[in-house]
């Protein structure tokens, strides 16, 4: 006997089916049990089930899908039953989210999926996402350094709004952009880094530059003619001290773009800095670059306890 498949909204009873689904589904678990509440009550958002016609209360695959403010579909949590993979599952629910996403007004959609996961990069491209940004994801254990804190961390420091068109610059200049799309992260979703945005996460002290200058010219007129030629910063990073998913025990630099490994290291370092002198509550600092961080970084030889993984950003027109 053939079983239809139906979609359906997810509701409060899916819950212990779900995550008993949800349970085992990478290396190290499954994040949707830190999800579920936040994401069943969403708004503008649409949580769907698969089930069989013949078992309407046991979902045999999941997918969330939100509208951003830039009118994309944020996709995420898209989860096949073992028993039950290759039927176009994950394909026909992502189909449903799109739908519902175009009658929402949504433009566009995206994605974010480990390099590793071949299954979920080839879903991605037979949908017809191109990817656009690769990320590297790297979780730390926060300590700091006291011996070396003055030092390597001086010529980093907190930017102040009248430092807003050189961040732009920097942002904007062709290599920084192709690589990063001017996107940043907020509670694991990419998000366009718009100048109001970026106004703002100055204005609130989450932006830090790496100026190589700072200290050597104080003495240079402010309207100095090389200021419009020159961009003196040498690498940023937005900081995100309020955790994601009710979780505040996490710190996250959002994004951090670097010119070299040791100026990485000095953001990161007076990051840590920053938020140090609060109670110590970080058990973990979670770091997103849209440029690759090798094995021999500096980040990966100071610091215990590491965890690294890339990410692909997908993207599509619906
Ligand atoms: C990724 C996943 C959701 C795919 O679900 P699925 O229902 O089996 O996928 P579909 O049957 O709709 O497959 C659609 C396309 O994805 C690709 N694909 C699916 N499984 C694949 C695999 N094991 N290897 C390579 N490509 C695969 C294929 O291109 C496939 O198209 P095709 O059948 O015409 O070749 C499922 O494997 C899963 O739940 N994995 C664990 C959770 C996960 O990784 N989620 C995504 C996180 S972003």
């Amino acid at each position: 006997m053939t079983t239809t498949t139906k979609f359906r909204i997810a509701t409060l009873y899916d819950k212990d089916y779900v995550l008993d689904l949800c349970k085992n589904t990478f290396s190290w678990g499954d994040y949707i049990d830190r999800v579920w509440d936040i994401w069943i009550r969403e708004p503008n958002s649409i949580f769907l089930v698969a089930v069989n016609e013949n078992n309407i209360e046991k979902p045999i695959a999941i997918a969330h899908g939100i509208i951003i403010p830039e009118k994309i579909v944020w996709i995420e949590g898209i989860r096949v039953d073992p028993k039950y993979r290759s039927q176009k599952l994950a394909t026909n629910i992502s189909l449903h989210i799109l739908d519902y996403a175009r009658k929402k007004g949504a433009l566009y959609s995206s994605a974010i999926v480990s390099l590793n996961n071949d299954a979920s990069k080839g879903l991605m491209e037979k949908l017809g996402f191109k990817m656009i940004s690769e990320w590297t994801y790297i979780s730390i254990k926060p300590i700091i350094f006291p011996d070396l804190a003055n030092s390597i961390a001086d010529n980093a420091k907190v930017a102040k709004l009248i430092e807003y068109q050189q961040i732009l610059n920097f942002l904007n200049q062709p290599d920084i952009f192709k690589l990063a799309r001017k996107k940043f992260v907020n509670s694991w979703r990419w998000h366009d880094l718009t100048e109001d945005r970026l106004k703002k996460m100055i204005h609130n002290k989450q932006v830090i530059i790496f100026d190589n200058n700072y200290n050597n010219n104080n003495n240079r007129k402010d309207n100095d003619d090389d200021d419009k030629k020159w961009n003196k910063i040498r690498g940023i990073a937005i900081i995100d001290k309020d955790g994601y998913w009710n979780n505040p025990n996490i710190f996250q630099i959002i994004y951090i773009h670097a010119y070299s490994d040791e100026i990485l290291f000095s953001l990161v370092i007076k990051c840590l800095e920053l938020v140090s002198s609060k109670e110590n509550k970080y058990e973990r600092v979670q770091i997103f670059s849209p440029s690759p961080i090798k094995d021999n970084s500096l980040l990966f030889q100071k610091f215990d306890n590491n965890f690294s993984e890339q990410f692909l950003l997908y993207h599509k027109e619906i």
